[in-house]
């Protein structure tokens, strides 16, 4: 069953030093993936990179890329990302008129297909679209900036996508992100959570990869048992 493949741990590099991106990049090696933030000062009010930056990232980093858009109109500039070498990108259904089209042209372009949800988004009308992605993201706070606190209140929403999952016997992956520590990631986790995004739990805590492998061992020791 898919949920009980070892948790992936993927930091988010919003909380890194921008100035020396590659050296932040080589101190979460042991990581899963790199996470990604772009965010277009339009869908959340902050401003990351865009695809010329995550094309550059992608061929400096020694792990893949998990690129998290918070951008409008992700029909239009989501493959791009895909086409700049990630490994996985997903776009929000809240900036998406279509999202099955986008997600296929995501798949076909070499790239996973996530799609997240803000809070307060209902994730019901997307389980029946299950075999279109391979990536659920559930929002833990309201997407824009890093270091905020874990909303507890979106459990709920991600048991609902892991029975559906499930039940789906697809190897859907269950992501969270916001507020994500060590304090939370075993909530998220018991859950149905699989793949867990921290920055600063990550980046303004101690050593990266010790971090690192602290989340995974707590997101373990908690997994959801189907
Ligand atoms: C927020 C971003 C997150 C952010 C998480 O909009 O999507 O990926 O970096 O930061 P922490 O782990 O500090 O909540
Ligand atoms: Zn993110």
């Amino acid at each position: 069953m898919s949920t009980s493949s070892a948790p992936r741990i993927n930091p988010s590099i919003l909380t890194a030093d921008f100035a020396n991106l590659e050296h932040e990049l080589g101190r979460i090696a042991t990581a899963d993936f790199v996470h990604v933030d772009v965010m277009d000062n339009h869908f959340v009010p902050n401003l990351t990179f865009g695809k010329t930056m995550v094309g550059r990232l992608n061929e400096v980093s020694p792990i893949p890329l998990d690129v998290h858009l918070m951008i409008s109109d992700a029909d239009h500039w989501a493959p791009g990302y895909a086409e700049v070498g990630a490994a996985s990108v997903t776009f929000h259904a809240e900036a998406s008129t279509d999202p099955v089209t986008l997600a296929r042209r995501l798949r076909q372009r070499g790239a996973r297909a996530g799609i997240a949800l803000k809070p307060g988004t209902d994730v019901e009308p997307y389980l029946e679209l299950l075999p279109e992605f391979d990536q659920i993201l559930i929002m833990t706070v309201e997407p824009g900036f890093g270091g905020q606190s874990f909303m507890t209140d979106m459990m709920p929403k991600l048991r609902r996508a892991a029975e559906a999952v499930a039940a789906s016997g697809l190897d859907v992956w269950l992501q969270v992100d916001g507020g994500i520590s060590l304090d939370t990631i075993g909530i998220a986790a018991e859950a149905g959570a699989n793949t867990f995004v921290a920055g600063s739990a990550v980046y303004n805590v101690g050593e990266p990869e010790a971090q690192i492998a602290a989340l995974r061992a707590a997101a373990a020791s908690s997994a959801h048992k189907h």
